[in-house]
């Protein structure tokens, strides 16, 4: 499973960029809105330090004005994937999308059909929001956990990006599921690196290094 870095922080992408795990980047309106920052900067920022797939988010409500901004942001970048909500619109958009070689994520999906209508139409990725899911009640991966093998079965290209994770237990179940790519948020991936027996351990080791005896 590879791991993406959910934000539009560029300090926090360069920081994580750093450790030599990260393989994209996912945005969404709501993350460039919280940096208070150009779109597009902001994009070509992130595309200028991670050298892979980074998901914009178009806004339109019809699949012609999903298709304009899916040309003007694949414009600006080798490695921008546009990403596409969940809705017949959408549908039409990435299929068209596909025809023209750009290359797409459908987002917000909470299905497994919607998850097989997108791989249907030709989508590179889908991202099924599992921690939205979980917050109504329910269990977010539940669907994924079929939705994997099944994609599988058919020979659809489309891969699946588990998304909304809230948590390191988010990850280890999108790593069980099988997801292609998880796309965590920065506090999440910190969160995944650190253990308290680690902490310790090191002090451990620190302090008995400091009694071996230095000629
Ligand atoms: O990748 C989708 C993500 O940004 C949404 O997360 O926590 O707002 O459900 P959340």
């Amino acid at each position: 499973m590879r791991i993406f870095l959910d934000t539009a922080n560029v300090e926090h992408i360069r920081e994580i960029n750093s450790w030599g795990i990260l393989s994209g980047v996912t945005t969404n309106p709501t993350l460039i809105a919280r940096e208070g920052k150009d779109f597009k900067k902001t994009l070509l920022e992130i595309c200028d330090i991670v050298d892979g797939p980074i998901s914009a988010e178009t806004v339109s409500l019809s699949a012609e004005g999903m298709l304009k901004e899916a040309r003007e942001f694949s414009s600006w970048h080798k490695n921008v994937i546009v990403k596409i909500p969940a809705v017949a619109e959408g549908l039409k958009a990435v299929k068209q999308c596909k025809k023209e070689g750009i290359k797409t994520n459908f987002t917000l999906v909470f299905s497994l059909n919607q998850a097989l209508l997108a791989a249907l139409a030709g989508a590179t990725y889908a991202s099924p929001f599992v921690g939205r899911i979980d917050d109504t009640g329910w269990d977010g991966f539940e669907f994924v956990r079929d939705l994997v093998p099944l994609l599988d079965y058919y020979k659809y290209e489309t891969q699946i990006i588990a998304a909304s994770i809230r948590h390191p237990m988010h990850v280890v179940e999108a790593a069980r599921a099988g997801a292609h790519i998880a796309t965590i948020p920065y506090k999440v991936i910190n969160q995944m690196i650190k253990h308290p027996l680690t902490d310790i351990g090191v002090d451990k080791f620190l302090k008995d290094w400091e009694k071996v005896p230095k000629k």
